[in-house]
């Protein structure tokens, strides 16, 4: 395929911003950003003006006039979206969560005392929904997973597939102060809490990896078997002393989560994940193997190290995602995106529907976080249990 790539948005906040500046930065292929749309026309416009792209009033507009229909908007909605775009005949890019259980249209619903077999049963169901329409419509997939594509998570990839390294354990973190959208904190919205909004990405870099182990040994991917896991609701707690510097006022999701994973072939992870960190985000994820360790730091890494003495001095200057104050010491991120490695994620899916081929973030890699994810809410609510994942 050597015609241009037309990619259509769908949200018009935070996420939207980094995929629109990661499309901008894709070369090697003909991508025009064909336009934006949203919940509300003042945020669509907005962005519209602020980016120079046609605003699109609804959904449908957008899908008539792209190839691919780029999902930037709030968990809830990527199911029946997907499934919509991929019914149009566009390929799909899918932001993290995949997608979820987002309750049963009862004014009641909470998340947290909702039945997480029931939960879990569900998102694999929503999984396979999407599945089934790409494969009707033989349209891509693309699961927009960054720490895939991280550049610390790659070059550890290299490592140990050109090693022949087997990895033993993982341990890994996402963790910051609380997510500014508004959607999330609100079960029904987000699909969760910190355990599928932000251990998503340590837990999808780890089976990524442990995927490429396998397919470089025998062409066969390694797969998780089991979790355990525990959550926690700490803001929410009455005897939680609020000193201001952490978002509260989630209204039915945990903000801390650890899950312990394990393998087919017996080998382990353990990621935790929670809305209680200050300093800025802390993403990182330390791999031992049977003949190497990596610390992949994906921020804060210390290409800079800045000391600034007064806080108004950096008024105009970012430093990096979260980190509440300026002033002191810091990493300043240099390029905090490539770091996250959000262009390289639009690299690869752009050169996949061009060339189609599957993404490296592509629907499996979805599926198995989905999967361990929902039986870890499953494993919390028995107490930590031991569950097995389904599809494993
Ligand atoms: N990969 C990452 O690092 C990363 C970071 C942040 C967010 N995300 C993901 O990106 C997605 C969006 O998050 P965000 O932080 O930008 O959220 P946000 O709340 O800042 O923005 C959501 C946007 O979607 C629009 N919207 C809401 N419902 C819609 C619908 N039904 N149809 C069309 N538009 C709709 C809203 O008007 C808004 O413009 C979420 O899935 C989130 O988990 C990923």
């Amino acid at each position: 395929m050597t015609a241009t790539v037309r990619v259509g948005i769908v949200g018009a906040r935070f996420a939207a911003r980094f995929h629109l500046q990661g499309l901008r930065r894709v070369y090697g292929v003909s991508v025009e950003i064909a336009g934006v749309t949203s919940k509300t026309a003042e945020a669509r416009d907005a962005f519209a003006r602020e980016f120079g792209v046609p605003a699109f009033a609804t959904f449908h507009d957008l899908c008539e006039a792209v190839d691919v229909v780029d999902l930037c908007s709030p968990p809830s909605s990527h199911e029946e979206l997907a499934i919509e775009a991929l019914k149009h005949g566009k390929h799909v890019i899918v932001e993290k969560p995949f997608t979820g259980y987002y309750g049963d249209g009862s004014a009641g619903f909470r998340g947290d005392t909702f039945s997480k077999e029931a939960m879990l049963k569900e998102a694999m169901a929503s999984c396979a929904r999407i599945q089934a329409a790409a494969k009707a419509g033989g349209k891509r997939v693309c699961y927009a997973e960054n720490w895939v594509y991280a550049p610390a998570i790659q070059k550890e990839r290299e490592m140990l597939t050109k090693s022949g390294g087997q990895i033993l354990w993982m341990i890994g973190e996402e963790s910051h102060s609380g997510s500014h959208s508004p959607y999330y904190g609100i079960w029904k919205f987000s699909g969760g809490g910190s355990l599928v909004g932000k251990g998503c990405h340590p837990m999808s870099a780890a089976l990524y990896l442990k995927r490429a182990e396998g397919e470089a040994r025998d062409g066969r991917a390694i797969r998780p078997a089991s979790v355990s896991a525990r959550t926690h609701a700490i803001t929410r707690m009455k005897s939680y002393r609020d000193e201001g510097f952490l978002r509260t006022g989630y209204q039915d999701i945990e903000d801390y989560a650890q899950i312990h994973a394990t393998f087919s072939d017996g080998m382990i992870a353990d990621i935790f994940s929670s809305e209680l960190v200050l300093g800025g985000v802390h993403n990182w994820l330390e791999v031992i193997a049977n003949n190497h360790r990596t610390r992949c730091n994906l921020n804060p890494i210390d290409a800079l190290e800045t000391f600034n003495p007064k806080e108004e001095l950096f008024k105009d200057v970012y430093v990096t995602e979260k980190l509440g104050t300026k002033q002191g010491w810091s990493h300043p991120a240099p390029d905090e995106d490539w770091q996250h490695g959000y262009p390289q994620e639009f690299q690869d899916f752009m050169e996949s529907i061009a060339a189609d081929r599957e993404p490296l973030s592509g629907i499996a890699l979805a599926q198995d976080t989905m999967a361990v994810l929902y039986a870890g809410y499953l494993s919390a609510e028995r107490g930590g249990a031991e569950v097995a994942v389904p599809g494993a």
